[in-house]
């Protein structure tokens, strides 16, 4: 099926399910928002617990899912995180999700520009039910993304959009749905979207997913490495317990100097292009931040009064194929330098949007591209 993105694929499958009232959903604490919030609507979600590593404990998965048994309708999880870039084993869930009858979804959003997904087929034990993904991440435009799922799911009843394209036959008063995936895809399609998101498919299959994890994974390696070593800068989770279980994502604070700071000064003094805020992932990031339930309380207090001063953030890296080591080098560099002597310019914290803008900088971009 063709939704816009993965938030609208998991609203999709969400409505899919025919809950009863004691339904479960086990997912993790490091979700993306869009594999959270659709769950909670639906059915109990329940959190598999990370271990002292900060990977998913898979003992933990079988013991929810010897004690719940077929109330556990779904286990859904991400592929990789867009936090700390985990991937966490996927097929091993899907392995014992399935020998308790449980399906798994998963969230290959932040997975699928950088390494493989192998659904296999239905009857291997390891094989994943459902995975949702948006094409902008595999560097095709906003607006285009997939959902992969078995074709009984979306047989029954009303889909999620109702609308023209989705039916065989409507009178005043009664409708014959189409078989899916037409029946899921109501309305006009986005035909350029689409076309687009299976040219940059093919384009990252053309160069070899094999090979862009391999580069990225060295890349990665190597920034950790550097990031480790500047005085200040804590790296957020375990890179070390992950091992090569990552993408090239890292995220990280340095002392003294606000996150959307930090990102400021990179982008308006550097040329580089970071991300920073809270990622979607609010309960993952106050876990690695260990921000206590007084002070979220305490946060949420003041974002109802507008004050979003407290706001936990992070900034993050992410490393894709076209990256290249003398850019790591370069914001190795640059992080060096503010972690020692913070900012060089002046800025100002907007308060509506908490972002920080510089005043008496010139802008001269020229040199960035000279890479
Ligand atoms: C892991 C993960 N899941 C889901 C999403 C949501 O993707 P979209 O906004 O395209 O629906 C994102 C986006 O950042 C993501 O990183």
């Amino acid at each position: 099926m063709a939704p816009k993105n993965t938030t609208e694929s998991i609203n999709v499958l969400a409505h899919r399910f025919l809950w009863e009232p004691d339904d479960i959903v086990l997912t993790t604490v490091m979700e993306h928002h869009a594999n959270l919030l659709p769950w909670r609507q639906k059915a109990r979600v329940e959190y598999l617990p990370l271990d002292a590593r900060g990977v998913v404990d898979v003992t933990q998965l079988a013991a929810r899912l010897e004690q719940y048994q077929s109330r556990v309708k779904l286990v859904t999880l991400l592929g990789a995180s867009n936090v700390t870039g985990y991937t966490p084993p996927i097929h091993a869930v899907a392995r014992i999700a399935h020998q308790y009858h449980a399906e798994i979804m998963v969230d290959a959003a932040q997975l699928a520009p950088h390494a493989p997904i192998h659904m296999l087929s239905p009857d291997d034990p390891e094989h994943l039910d459902y995975v949702v993904l948006s094409g902008h991440k595999m560097y095709a435009p906003f607006g285009a993304g997939l959902l992969v799922g078995p074709r009984h799911r979306f047989s029954q009843g009303a889909p999620f959009i109702e609308g023209g394209g989705a039916v065989k036959f409507v009178t005043r008063d009664t409708v014959e749905w189409d078989d899916p995936p037409a029946r899921e895809e109501a309305g006009s399609p986005n035909v350029i979207g689409a076309v687009a998101m299976a040219t940059a498919a093919k384009t990252l299959m053309a160069m070899g997913m094999d090979n862009l994890e391999t580069h990225e994974r060295m890349l990665d390696h190597y920034l950790v490495e550097k990031l480790r070593a500047i005085p200040g800068l804590r790296i957020l989770g375990n890179p070390e317990a992950m091992h090569a279980d990552r993408i090239g994502v890292v995220s990280f604070v340095i002392e003294r100097v606000p996150a959307m700071l930090v990102a400021a000064i990179l982008g308006y003094e550097w040329g580089i292009g970071v991300r920073a805020g809270c990622f979607c992932a609010h309960p993952y990031l106050r876990q690695l931040l260990h921000i206590s339930d007084r002070d979220a309380d305490r946060i949420r207090q003041e974002l109802r009064d507008d004050d979003g001063r407290h706001v936990p953030a992070a900034v993050r890296i992410s490393l894709g194929f076209y990256n290249t080591i003398p850019e790591v080098d370069r914001v190795v560099v640059a992080l060096t330098r503010i972690a020692r002597q913070g900012n060089r310019g002046d800025y100002v914290r907007n308060a509506q949007t908490s972002e920080y803008e510089p005043r008496g900088i010139v802008e001269d971009y020229d040199w960035a591209f000279q890479f």
